[in-house]
């Protein structure tokens, strides 16, 4: 795999690869549109994007995988869908952003995977992480923020929402239990690049860390 300093010669600046990771309900969206925010208005070549869904072809496989009427989803499907939709996302926005020396930042990337696939769904680590190695060259994140809540904190601000459940955020609460714990064990795995970060705080503090750190990565 490239270090990110070898990425992106051809490129104005040097890439990143930033995700976010979290139960349902910790606020990564909020934090990732402040963090794409105020890089833009530093003027930042950056490249802000999601999984499952950050492409068209993805945006189907979406649709499948949340449509609460496959409830009998076998998890070896379900874990291939979500390596498909990473296969067209990482080839078709990830690489190509990274290699043109931009900083991208995804919501979800393969420790989502690893989570919910590999740990609440069963399927094991080794299996889920050889396909999703497999997929992307091995290309993890530069930097990974965790925001870590309670889940039963996430799962009760999804149902403040007006919107319904999908087919993952209906699972039980051991399902999202579990991917809680996986989280932490994943912080424990991959210390080098894990930022765990307290996502019960006030959105502007926790951006305001965000930022620090991004900024060390940028200069
Ligand atoms: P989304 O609506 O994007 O949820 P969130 O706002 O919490 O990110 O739906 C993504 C769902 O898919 C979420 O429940 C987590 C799940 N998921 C996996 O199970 N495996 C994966 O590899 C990815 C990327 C997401």
């Amino acid at each position: 795999m490239a270090d990110r300093n070898e990425r992106g010669k051809g490129g104005k600046g040097r890439s990143l690869f930033i995700s976010f990771e979290g139960v349902e309900g910790s606020g990564k969206t909020t934090q990732i549109n402040m963090l794409h925010a105020h890089l833009l208005r530093m003027k930042v070549d950056v490249v802000a994007t999601q999984e499952p869904g950050g492409t068209p072809v993805g945006e189907d496989i979406r649709r499948i995988l949340l449509n609460p009427a496959y409830k009998g989803m076998h998890p070896m499907t379900e874990t291939i869908l979500y390596a498909a939709d990473r296969a067209q996302h990482f080839h078709e926005v990830i690489k190509p952003a990274l290699d043109a020396g931009k900083v991208v930042i995804c919501d979800r990337y393969i420790d989502s995977s690893l989570a919910y696939q590999g740990v609440a769904r069963r399927i094991g680590m080794e299996g889920v992480q050889n396909l999703n190695e497999w997929i992307t060259d091995d290309l993890y994140p530069d930097v990974t923020f965790l925001l870590d809540i309670p889940y039963r904190i996430g799962l009760k601000r999804l149902q403040e929402r007006k919107r319904g459940l999908d087919r993952m955020e209906g699972e039980a609460q051991s399902f999202h239990e579990q991917v809680q714990e996986a989280y932490q064990t994943l912080a424990k795995f991959f210390p080098q690049r894990y930022i765990i970060l307290n996502g019960t705080e006030k959105p502007e503090n926790i951006h305001h860390y965000v930022m620090q750190e991004v900024t060390k990565l940028l200069s």
